[in-house]
């Protein structure tokens, strides 16, 4: 089993949509992907309702998603831990024992060489059409990076 955690600040607007976008392109008997923040906020609470709208509009349902903060033991559970933006890295960095569990960690859009954009944008205090901008983002990459995990 591939295990992929998907990291970003409250684990309510972008990290689920990469969770669940990610989830959809992948099959179930050999990987199992989780999303957590590395804040506290939102700990217990379901996705944005602005979250769940667009993967809904895309076909994909992330209602039942739970928000919860990254762990130390995540280093353990998880083979790759993708981080939505630098402050997203560097809060998840900090919590590294070694060398081995910062090698996991990964900004999201680095995985597309097609992407310039290094950060997925928080969309939190934003409208819709910033949550659609970060789906089709998120869509991209996770093509690839799906891919990529099949392949190898
Ligand atoms: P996320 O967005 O990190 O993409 O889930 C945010 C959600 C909530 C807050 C900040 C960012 N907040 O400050 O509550």
């Amino acid at each position: 089993m591939t295990r992929i955690l998907m990291v970003c600040l409250g684990n309510i607007c972008r990290s689920p949509l990469a969770h669940g976008i990610l989830a959809s392109k992948l099959p179930t008997d050999h990987f199992y992907v989780d999303s957590a923040g590395t804040a506290n906020y939102h700990v217990g609470d379901s996705p944005d309702h602005r979250s769940i709208a667009v993967a809904k509009n895309n076909g994909i349902d992330i209602s039942a998603q739970r928000g919860r903060q990254f762990q130390v033991s995540d280093f353990d559970t998880f083979d790759y831990i993708y981080v939505m933006d630098p402050s997203n890295f560097e809060n998840v960095v900090k919590l590294a024992r070694n060398t081995n569990d910062i090698v996991k960690v990964k900004l999201i859009l680095e995985m597309d060489d097609s992407i310039t954009e290094k950060r997925v944008p928080d969309p939190y205090y934003g409208d819709l059409s910033d949550f659609e901008y970060v789906y089709e983002l998120l869509e991209g990459v996770c093509t690839k990076i799906s891919q990529s995990l099949i392949d190898n």
